[in-house]
């Protein structure tokens, strides 16, 4: 059930940068931690999304020798720093604040917040970095460059703890993808960002402090109300995977108008909660097949997120399949864990060679079905000149 938040809770979860990058929860962000590996590994993670489509975006802390390794940034609330103090209390000061993406901006946003919040930490930046729409120098951006070094070009932290492998670097026509992840390897586990994902039938627990966004997609037309059930929660999570897969699935339609404005505005949904019964998506039959196609029935699936496989990657199918061997290669691999979806899953260089079949196996890239819309999208902006025909070209001297 929905738990009331205390006015004080609430008041540690503002987040007073939100107008940066306007994403759900907006300006109170929840903030849960958990330990993924005892006395190693932990996870802190918050909601992230448009239009209530809204999943977990993760801030990893990992032991290190002198004290604890950040891996990603997030939004820093009074709770996040809370959390983190209780971590450094038993395990030393944050020494290092790693950013191992070079495109994410979700996981950019936040970091010269953080780094402010540890002003002895050093920071470990993926090289490449880029903003849009104007690529500012980085001090501009917030980012201290007196304790700012870039991972490869000076070095790599920690090498005796973590083996640290880059994906990429591509030529995505705005700027570089390029993600760094990281072997930990007394724990055998995979740290990513975007790279891998793992989706499961269970929606995050995050939506149990407010489970509005599931309840809010679990319905047929704007008037229902929003009615809070089980089943209902699995309902709207599938769909919310959907969403933000393939941003426009090939089992919704947008109703006209003046349909989804007759179905507005009824009784008990006229309010902002409720996007005033406002909800312009109608999804057709098969939907929840087509969803289960990218969710683990009983276990999470481990896979290249749709966004990054037709967006990123489209003609570099090569180089994600020879990086996929560079992983397998990690001698007794037991965990990945994530940035985004579920946290932690377990990870062996089998899961990785039966992904990398399951890829050699498909057409690359894909076009047809829930892929129609990122595929369209893919071929407007190489039409438009935006993203490059070869992403690699630029970067075939480069030596990671
Ligand atoms: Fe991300």
């Amino acid at each position: 059930m929905q738990t009331t938040t205390p006015d004080k809770e609430l008041a540690q979860q503002n987040w007073p940068w939100w107008p940066l990058l306007p994403l759900y929860p907006y300006g109170k962000k929840r903030t849960l931690c958990k330990e993924l590996i005892p006395n190693q590994i932990w996870s802190f993670e918050q909601l992230q999304g448009i239009y209530y489509v809204a999943v977990p975006v993760r801030l990893i802390v990992v032991k290190v020798p002198d004290g604890l390794m950040l891996y990603n940034a997030l939004p820093v609330t009074s709770e996040l720093l809370k959390g983190l103090s209780n971590l450094e209390e038993k395990h030393g000061p944050v020494k290092t604040i790693v950013l191992p993406t070079a495109s994410g901006l979700e996981h950019k946003i936040a970091l010269p917040s953080l780094a402010r919040s540890f002003p002895k930490a050093n920071l470990w930046l993926c090289p490449g970095q880029w903003s849009f729409p104007v690529d500012l120098p980085l001090s501009w951006l917030g980012i201290p460059q007196k304790r700012t070094n870039f991972l490869f070009d000076d070095g790599l932290p920690y090498k005796e703890i973590f083996d640290w492998l880059s994906l990429g670097p591509l030529d995505i026509g705005l700027g570089r993808f390029q993600e760094v992840v990281c072997f930990h390897k007394k724990s055998k586990s995979l740290l990513v960002t975007d790279s891998l994902i793992a989706i499961e039938v269970k929606p995050p627990e995050l939506f149990n402090f407010d489970p509005t966004p599931l309840l809010f997609h679990a319905r047929e037309r704007g008037e229902e109300l929003i009615l809070d059930t089980p089943k209902a929660r699995e309902k709207g999570w599938k769909r919310i995977v959907l969403f933000a897969s393939f941003l426009k699935p090939t089992n919704l339609s947008i109703p006209p108008l003046l349909e989804v404005l007759n179905n507005a505005f009824k009784p008990g949904l006229r309010n902002r909660k409720s996007h005033f019964g406002i909800y312009p998506f109608k999804w057709e039959n098969n939907w929840e097949s087509s969803a289960m196609t990218i969710i683990g029935k009983n276990r999470p699936l481990i896979q290249i997120a749709p966004v990054l496989e037709r967006l990123v990657f489209p003609r570099a199918k090569e180089l994600f399949i020879n990086w996929l061997d560079e992983v397998s290669s990690k001698k007794k691999m037991r965990w990945l864990i994530s940035s985004h979806f579920s946290e932690i899953v377990s990870f062996t260089s089998g899961d990785v060679n039966t992904l990398k079949r399951k890829i050699l196996a498909k057409p690359w890239p894909s076009q047809k079905g829930n892929w129609s819309f990122l595929s369209w999208l893919d071929t407007k902006l190489l039409k438009l000149g935006i993203v490059p025909s070869d992403p690699i070209k630029n970067f075939k001297d480069l030596d990671l």
